[in-house]
């Protein structure tokens, strides 16, 4: 099933993160099925375990299904001084969910918190799909929240 994303790789254990990227990112929910963890797991030649073992160690891998737009948000120290934690309760309002880790009821966005996105100089930051953005406030996050809603980003 996964055959085609895989192949592209040398069966080298190596690339064990590439791969799981390129499946993750395939994914109309961007996540990593068991399937396909076991397939690659036989391609490489290396227990399931040891999948699954790189896959829970990284944050931006996932076993669960997921929104359509995935939005990180830093909470790192320097974010955090800058009010992260206001961007985060925008967020969820604005978003209608709960908590971190949870998909809007419209199937469009999942909230995630990181660690440093390497751009501390423009904190706030959070970063949609593969964008960054900085220098957040609450008005911003509504305006980018629109924009991606709107199919804009
Ligand atoms: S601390 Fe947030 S980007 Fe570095």
């Amino acid at each position: 099933m996964y055959e085609n994303i895989i192949h592209k790789h040398k069966p080298a254990p190596d690339n064990l993160i590439y791969i799981l990227h390129d499946i993750q990112d395939c994914h109309p929910q961007h996540y990593i099925t068991e399937t396909a963890a076991t397939e690659v797991a036989h391609y490489l030649n290396v227990p399931v375990s040891h999948v699954y073992g790189v896959i829970t160690f990284y944050t931006m891998f996932s076993t669960k299904p997921r929104g359509k737009n995935i939005i990180r948000l830093c909470e790192s120290p320097p974010c955090h001084l800058k009010g992260s934690d206001n961007i985060l309760r925008k967020l969820k309002e604005l978003l209608k969910i709960k908590k971190t880790g949870e998909t809007s009821a419209d199937g469009l966005f999942t909230l995630e918190t990181c660690a440093c996105l390497g751009v501390c100089g423009n904190a706030p930051v959070i970063m949609v799909n593969e964008t960054v953005y900085g220098d957040l406030t609450e008005d911003k996050v509504e305006v980018i929240i629109e924009k991606v809603r709107g199919g804009k980003s």
